[in-house]
């Protein structure tokens, strides 16, 4: 049908990003121990995903809600980031650890909420000391791990040059098989450093999931996403 003048409206890009609101807003939600831990949370929130998403055969990736103006996608820890970061999600459920790296602007992180716990820390051989106080060594040194930008920061607030392996799991096999000298990855209880010949040399952050939201879409449909963000609040001072 031909469109009047008068209902004719034209989208900057930025608001193009945004869903309509009647379009169920999108939260993205990362697969594996992160949401076994967000699942009681979210069910607090009110929140309850379509049975299809605790089916682990079926390969839907978005799932409705109970809620019709909610929608949830399963998506890799790293990509939760990153799809909130360029709106295809206007809220999402990510690791510190993932927000550091990336350091995406156009993220917004109201709420620690309190699950996921553990560090990111540099880990080294047990059995191979000296790197740390022998700055010529240090200098020159190789560090496998999976967040290559904030580790590069990290050494390079200290001086050091690192050369970084970048790995996607399994860094703790990188300096037994003389890939690198030095690991940066997230410990939790220390099992797999100890299983594998490593001991924690330094901490770099302690880490917990936050909510984190689109600032375009808060800015474009801010009750809605702070109806959300209050949900997760709630929820958050009801949890034991
Ligand atoms: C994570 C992390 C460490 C381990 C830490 O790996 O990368 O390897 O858990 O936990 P721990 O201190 O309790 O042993 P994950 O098992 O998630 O697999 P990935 O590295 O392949 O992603
Ligand atoms: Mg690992």
């Amino acid at each position: 049908a031909f469109m009047s003048e008068n209902t004719l409206t034209v989208l900057s890009p930025a608001q193009n990003a945004v869903p309509e609101t009647d379009s169920p807003l999108v939260l993205a939600l990362p697969k594996g121990r992160i949401l076994k831990a967000a699942a009681p949370l979210l069910h607090r929130a009110g929140i309850v995903p379509g049975p299809d998403f605790n089916d682990e055969k079926s390969r839907l990736l978005r799932f409705g809600t109970n809620d019709p103006g909610i929608d949830v996608v399963r998506v890799r820890s790293f990509d939760v980031a990153t799809f909130v970061a360029f709106g295809g999600a206007q809220i999402g459920i990510c690791g510190a650890d993932v927000l550091m790296e990336f350091d995406y602007p156009e993220i917004y992180a109201p709420l620690d909420l309190g699950i996921g716990g553990c560090r990111i820390s540099i880990a080294r051989p047990r059995d191979r000391t000296g790197h740390e106080d022998n700055p010529k060594r240090l200098s020159q040194v190789r560090v496998a791990t999976k967040y290559p930008s904030l580790t590069r920061r990290h050494f390079a607030a200290r001086g050091i040059n690192a050369s970084i392996v970048h790995l996607h799991g399994a860094m703790e096999l990188a300096p037994v098989l003389d890939l690198s000298h030095l690991i940066v990855d997230l410990v939790d209880t220390g099992s797999t450093l100890r299983a594998n010949g490593l001991e924690e040399t330094q901490t770099i952050a302690h880490i917990t999931s936050r909510l984190i939201v689109n600032r375009t879409a808060l800015k474009t449909q801010p009750e809605r996403i702070t109806a959300i963000i209050n949900r997760f609040r709630t929820a958050l001072a009801s949890g034991t």
